[in-house]
């Protein structure tokens, strides 16, 4: 598999726990690479714009509160395979169903507060990227 960008947040619970140096090492030690970063306060326009594939879901509300609720840490991912490698490394989105050892099964609260958002494709990863950054603010790390 060639390598790839993939998008991640860590979402304010886990920076409000001290988590970003836990989180980033998970990443570390599996041969991802950090190739963009911005810790960042999220406006309500921006978290609705990200999420805006939820708008009409139940949860968009309470998704838009908790993710404007503290800071985030935005980053580019890179690695081989980095969409699904970092998608095996946060678990399912439901902490209560994620793996042992995965990022949400230690630091999700709820399905809410789950610590980490991840690209699902990498479709998705190209548009969730240019959302947040410059291509000038992008390191190729390979
Ligand atoms: P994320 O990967 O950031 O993408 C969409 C988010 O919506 C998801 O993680 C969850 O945090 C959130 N979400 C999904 N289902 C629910 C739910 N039933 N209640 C609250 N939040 C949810």
């Amino acid at each position: 598999m060639a390598n790839e960008k993939t998008f991640s947040i860590i979402k304010p619970n886990a920076t409000l726990d001290n988590n970003i140096g836990n989180i980033i090492s998970i990443f570390e030690k599996n041969d991802l690479r950090v190739s963009a970063a911005k810790f960042a306060q999220l406006s309500k326009e921006k978290a609705e714009g990200f999420y805006i594939e939820h708008k009409d879901r139940p949860f968009f509300g309470e998704l838009v509160d908790f993710m404007t609720s503290g800071p985030v840490l935005l980053m580019v991912l890179e690695g081989d395979n980095a969409v699904t490698k970092n998608r095996e490394l946060m678990g399912a989105t439901n902490p209560a169903e994620a793996a042992e050892g995965t990022i949400r099964k230690l630091y999700a609260k709820s399905i809410g507060e789950n610590a980490v958002h991840g690209s699902d494709s990498a479709q998705s990863a190209e548009r969730e990227i240019s959302y947040f950054f410059e291509k000038n603010e992008i390191v190729d790390r390979f």
